[in-house]
């Protein structure tokens, strides 16, 4: 869209969307990934604006890693339902039960940042817990704390009960309906999933995974166990692969971001992420830290 453009230019400002945002959106993006990809790439742009379509933990990680830009938010009514399962107060409670380090999704707030270790996302949860030296607990998603724990018997796991609805909803009869008319589909999960869907995939792996794995394999066909809009990034790349998504597997708040809202933003310059600034520096520590261990 030429607008976008004049503004971007105008406003020396970058457009960072999430694989789940709408493709009109997508197509306008200066980078498209996953959690861990867009906070990598946040931390290393030189333009003065940032403008970020994804939901309130990506905004905050983006303007968190960078406070000196300005971080626009085309919609601050997009918000992650599961990162508002856990609560600071909550978790510092089961921090004095059981003495071990917290390690927080990146879907989560920068309150809940600000007293964890240690950040993960879904590319490098396992990396990230074997790391640790004692037990953890594991915020706030229960489906990846359960995935995590298959790869890890050194160190108890303590899981807080937060899920994301999006996931959750995905079913093991949608993946086999899928199966039946696609057979020879390679079936893709994400970890947010319940433990009944990961058992039936071929391969788990973050958003960024999903990608990099179609790319790389032989296969020419692949049943999406994700949020839908993820298909429109794989065969706008892979044109010559078919992707089949689950199709009632929406997140209606990566949805909120219109193509209006980001023009709006670029010519009001607002609305702008704005953090407490001790927040910000203690939710810092744990991010840096998991961005060095990277993907
Ligand atoms: P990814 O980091 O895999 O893109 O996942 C983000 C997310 O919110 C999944 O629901
Ligand atoms: Fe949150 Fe789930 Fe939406 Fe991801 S898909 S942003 S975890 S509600």
């Amino acid at each position: 869209m030429r607008k976008i453009e004049e503004l971007k230019k105008e406003r020396n400002a970058v457009i960072l969307a999430h694989n789940y945002q709408r493709p009109e959106v997508q197509d306008v993006a200066d980078f498209v990934g996953d959690s861990l990809a867009l906070a990598m790439k946040a931390r290393e742009i030189d333009a003065d604006v940032i403008v970020f379509c994804g939901v309130d933990f990506m905004v905050e990680s983006a303007k968190i890693v960078n406070p000196d830009k300005v971080v626009l938010f085309p919609n601050p009514n997009a918000k992650c339902p599961m990162a508002a399962m856990v609560d600071a107060d909550g978790l510092l409670k089961l921090k004095d039960e059981y003495g071990y380090d917290i390690v927080s999704y990146i879907n989560t707030s920068a309150e809940v940042k600000a007293i964890s270790d240690i950040c993960c996302t879904s590319a490098n949860a396992v990396k990230v817990v074997k790391s640790m030296q004692n037990g953890v607990i594991f915020t706030p998603d229960e489906n990846l704390g359960m995935y995590v724990k298959r790869f890890v018997d050194d160190k108890e796991i303590v899981l807080w009960p937060g899920f994301c609805p999006t996931h959750v909803g995905i079913k093991v009869e949608d993946i086999m309906k899928l199966k039946r008319e696609h057979p020879d589909a390679v079936i893709l999960v994400h970890p947010e999933c319940t433990p009944e869907v990961i058992d039936i995939a071929d391969k788990v792996a973050s958003t960024e995974g999903m990608v990099k794995y179609a790319k790389e394999t032989e296969a020419k066909e692949f049943i999406v166990a994700t949020e839908r809009e993820l298909c429109y990034r794989m065969k706008k790349e892979m044109p010559e692969k078919e992707f089949y998504p689950v199709e009632n597997a929406i997140c209606p708040n990566m949805k909120k971001i219109t193509l209006d809202d980001v023009v709006m933003s670029l010519e009001k310059m607002e609305p702008e992420m704005v953090l407490d600034e001790e927040i910000m520096e203690k939710a810092r520590k744990p991010l840096e830290k998991m961005l060095r261990i990277g993907r």
